[in-house]
Order: structure tokens, then sequence, then C-alpha cells
């Protein structure tokens, strides 16, 4: 164990204690033990096998865009992905890195008028964590229109995931909380559409977005939206909109969204997460549920 916690500091790039709030959209969280950022999944693969050999946790984090770190931080290896590869082919196939941001994929897509993936125009992030945590807006997800995914398993072995194993449901696949599987590259099937139908789909995407707050620290959507509702329309008949706990406030312009207005903690993100729940329960009678990522924390979180 100590000979194995000795290699995995030799590991060509690794950082110790490196703070998680840069890596994240709400610019909170305490640092990671080990750090790893590479696109070489040789490197990535034989530090999995140390950390899990030092019987440390580890996990990935992609773009940082849906995910809460605690305070404390992360007490094993977090490993990054900073690949970038985009392949399409001509009958619709798009097979990219899980390091390539989300819109890249997308534009990519769109400029070869294959449709199906408009309506994540905006959305933030890598390839990879939209296709862990499915992410999507309104009925759809990234994940309905992946084939296959390239992992790294928990003992640094390459696997790959067929689509009918993914698991996929609303904001979900099979890889959303596992600390275990690590997605290296996803293949997604898209067919070929009119670029003038294209076209008024993006507008009309980018036309929904319009109100939600813009350049703030968040996490994109703080609730899944509960079945025929939205947890944003829930929060603001709360009353909810603008409240304050510490540093973070549900967003006085769209309530799914909760904010870092400069000097939140996660932990006061923790509580106001937990007051919007307990509010909207009491109140409503509806149970809301995170879609943010927890990292870092108890189980119990
Ligand atoms: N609403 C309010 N007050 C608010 C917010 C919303 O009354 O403060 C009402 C709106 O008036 C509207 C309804 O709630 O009638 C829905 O609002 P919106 O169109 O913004 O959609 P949403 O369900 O809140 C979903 C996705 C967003 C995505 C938007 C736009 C989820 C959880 N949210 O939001 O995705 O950007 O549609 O397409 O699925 C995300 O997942 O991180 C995210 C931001």
């Amino acid at each position: 164990m100590q000979n194995a916690l000795q290699q995995l500091r030799k590991i060509p790039g690794m950082l110790f204690d490196e703070s998680l709030a840069k890596h994240t959209t709400f610019q909170v969280g305490g640092p990671a033990s080990f750090f790893l950022s590479s696109n070489d999944v040789t490197t990535i693969s034989q530090a999995v096998r140390l950390a899990r050999a030092a019987e440390l946790p580890v996990a990935s984090l992609g773009g940082g865009s849906n995910v809460l770190v605690a305070d404390a931080g992360f007490p094993g290896l977090i490993i990054h992905l900073d690949s970038t590869r985009c392949d399409v082919r001509e009958d619709g196939t798009i097979d990219a890195d899980a390091g390539t941001v989300l819109s890249r994929v997308v534009r990519t897509a769109i400029g070869k008028n294959f449709t199906g993936i408009e309506f994540a125009v905006g959305i933030p992030g890598s390839f990879g964590g939209a296709l862990a945590g499915n992410a999507g807006t309104g009925g759809h997800g990234i994940a309905e229109y992946a084939t296959s995914v390239t992992y790294l398993d928990a003992q640094g072995e390459v696997r790959t995931c067929a689509k009918a194993d993914l698991d996929v449901s609303y904001r979900y696949t099979r890889f959303k909380y596992t600390e275990t599987d690590i997605i290296l590259s996803g293949t997604l099937q898209l067919t070929t559409g009119s670029p003038t139908e294209i076209q008024a789909r993006v507008k009309e995407v980018v036309e929904r977005r319009g109100w939600q707050p813009k350049g703030a620290w968040c996490a994109g959507c703080a609730f899944k939206n509960p079945a025929n509702n939205h947890a944003g329309k829930l929060i603001d008949q709360a009353g909810l909109k603008g409240k304050k706990i510490g540093g973070a406030m549900v967003s006085p312009e769209h309530a799914n969204f909760i904010v870092n207005t400069g000097t939140a903690t996660a932990e006061d993100i923790v509580i106001l997460i937990s007051y919007v729940k307990q509010q909207v329960r009491d109140q409503l009678g509806v149970q809301l549920e995170e879609e943010v990522r927890y990292l870092g924390f108890a189980p119990s979180n």
C-alpha cells in the first residue's frame, strides 16, 4: 500500500492537494489529494490501479458543471480526461472522447446537418459528463443517442458498454453516480436532417434558455423536474426566489438555479438545497430530487 502511494505520487503530471473549486462551475469545494489531468489512457489506467491498491477512492470530473464538491474536498484520486477527439462519419455516427466539450460535439453534428441533439445547444460541460448524467433539456437527454460508451473499470481495464446496458433514464445513466467507472469516449448515432428545421430548433432552444441566469457560478438546474411539473415553477410558487443562506442564493431569475454569489461554501449550498426541498414538500406536497452530483460527501448526503 505504501509502495502504491509512492508510485502514485510519481505518475507524470500528478497534482497534489489541487483545489477543486477552480474545476467546477459552482466555484466551491476543497482539494483533491491527487488530481490527474491526462489524455493518455495507459497513464490514467495505471493511476487508477495504484489508487485502488492504496485503498483510495477514485472519481472522474469532466467540465465540473453539474457537481457540488464538499468543502473538505476529495480524499482520493480525481481523473480529468483532457482528450478532445471528435470524429464524425457520413452515416451520422459521432465518436468523441469524454474530455471534448459537449458544445463542440453539438456544433459538429449541426455543421454536418445531423439532427437529434439540437436540444443540447448551450449545455455546458464535457461530453463524458453529459453522457454520464444524460444531460438534456425537457424530455430529451444526450445518452438516448448513444450506441456505446467506452470506460475504465475499477481495475483500470478498458471496457465497452452497449446501449442496452447504459440504463438510460431522465438525467441518469449507470455512470452517473459510480465512482468506479470512468467514461473515456462515446459514440452517438444521429440522422440527416433539414438544415432549415435544424436551425429553427436551435433558435427555439436558445430562446427557451433566455431567462436563465447568465455567467453565474452555478451548476445549471439544481433539481430534476418532477413528473408533469417543473422544479423551477414549484420553487417560485413556494416564494423562494432570492432566498439566501450564507453565500448561496436561489436565483431571482430562474428558481431552479442555485447560485454562488461569490462567498458560498459547499455547506451553504447543501443547506439551501435542503431548505428548498423541505419548503416545497411542506407547502406543495412535492418531493424534489437533486440533479447535481455530490462529490466528497459522506454517503448519507
Ligand atoms: N418557471 C417559473 N418560475 C421560475 C422558473 C420556471 O414559474 O423561476 C416556470 C416557467 O414559467 C415555465 C416552467 O416553469 O412555465 C418551465 O420553465 P423552463 O422553460 O425554464 O423549463 P424548466 O423545466 O425549468 C428545463 C430544463 C433546463 C433547460 C430548460 C429549457 C430540467 C430540470 N431543466 O427547465 O435544463 O435549460 O428546460 O429548455 O430539465 C439543466 O438541466 O441544468 C437545465 C438548466
